[in-house]
């Protein structure tokens, strides 16, 4: 018998709803976007983004359902994204999901944002079970985890400053491209060389895995202020693939050796910036040198979405790890085991 979890996820910008068997098989994973309404404020707008949850959830949840193909009564358990994120936002999905649970009489399964990511990696791909390490890149996290088994995390590092994809919207922004930035800045590279400007990469010493690239980010902006001011033509391509040279190399070049130091054979990449076909690659290739399996999750399981949610909460599950209904919503919260 398969266990059937309805998963809610409405930590940013996306109102996801999803249903999923036994962590691996999606009924259905609906996404409603919000990026169209807050595009106009070049980011996102934390009170808008919470009634927008509230104008969509029903409907977004209703969906799902409806795809799965599933009766209500044959959920199993209802998850939901417990945090980090947009206080408000996570409020809606919580609530949303308590009332589920308190209805169907079925167990509220509470899980983090950031070990639903790594499990859009986990869940897509083939026999690929931990020990693993992953990098977890989005537009609020980076972060190098190393998952000996089943909801299991160690951080082994993580930005001091920045979040990769915080840095590509930024500078895509100031390449006059439209929020979020990164998958513009991605095509804008595609006609550019990246070793045209040499940007620089902080390494931050031999045994860190921390990240930084509030330098990079000063670096690239200066270039493109010192051009304007001086009345020059910039090559925006060549900017932006060399921009996404520096910041790739450090990400790819820390995973691997995080990987070599856990004695781990397998890489996970997962986030919203590892929809990008580039650091895909990148790492593809260092890892394949070092006879690492890869695997980055389809777009649709990169970007915010439910169903990796339900991934999560189905181990969860299996260990009768529920949450009373008392539970509450975190913007801030550290990875820790599930
Ligand atoms: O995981 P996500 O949907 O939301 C967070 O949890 O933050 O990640 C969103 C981030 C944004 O910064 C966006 O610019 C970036 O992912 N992103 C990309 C691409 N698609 C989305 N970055 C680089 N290349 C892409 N193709
Ligand atoms: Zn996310």
């Amino acid at each position: 018998m398969s266990v059937h979890i309805l998963a809610i996820e409405s930590s940013c910008d996306e109102t996801s709803a999803a249903v999923v068997d036994d962590g691996r098989n999606i009924r259905s994973n609906i996404i409603y976007t919000q990026i169209a309404t807050h595009k106009a404020y070049g980011g996102v707008v934390p009170e808008i983004a919470s009634r927008e949850h509230l104008r969509k959830i029903s409907s977004v949840v209703k969906l799902a359902l409806e795809e799965s193909g599933l009766a209500p009564s044959s959920l199993d358990a209802v998850a939901v994204t417990k945090g980090p994120g947009l206080i408000g936002s996570l409020l809606v999905g919580l609530s949303y999901a308590k009332a589920v649970a308190e209805t169907l009489e079925i167990p509220l399964i509470g899980v983090h944002h950031l070990s639903g990511h790594l499990y859009g990696g986990v869940m897509s791909a083939q026999d690929m079970e931990p020990p693993l390490c992953a990098l977890i890149a989005s537009g609020g996290h980076s972060s190098i985890v190393y998952m000996p088994e089943h909801l299991k995390f160690e951080v082994m590092g993580e930005t001091r400053d920045d979040a990769a994809g915080e840095v590509l919207d930024k500078i895509a922004r100031s390449l006059g491209l439209p929020y979020p930035g990164g998958a513009a800045l991605e095509r804008l590279a595609e006609g550019g060389d990246p070793e045209s400007i040499d940007f620089p990469r902080a390494w931050l010493g031999p045994d860190s895995y921390d990240f930084s690239f509030s330098g990079l980010k000063s670096h690239v902006l200066n270039y493109l202020n010192r051009a304007a001011m001086k009345n020059e033509e910039v090559n925006k391509a060549d900017v932006a693939a060399s921009f996404q040279q520096a910041l790739f190399e450090v990400l790819s070049k820390k995973t691997i050796r995080a990987c070599k130091e856990r004695g781990v054979k397998q890489l996970i990449l997962s986030g919203g910036v590892a929809a990008n076909g580039c650091l895909k690659s990148m790492m593809a290739e260092h890892a394949e040198a070092e006879g690492i399996r890869f695997h980055a999750p389809p777009k649709i399981l990169c970007t915010d979405n439910a169903a990796m949610i339900g991934s999560v909460a189905y181990y969860k599950f299996l260990k009768k790890d529920f949450n009373s209904i008392s539970l509450n919503a975190t913007a801030n919260m550290p990875l820790q085991n599930e």
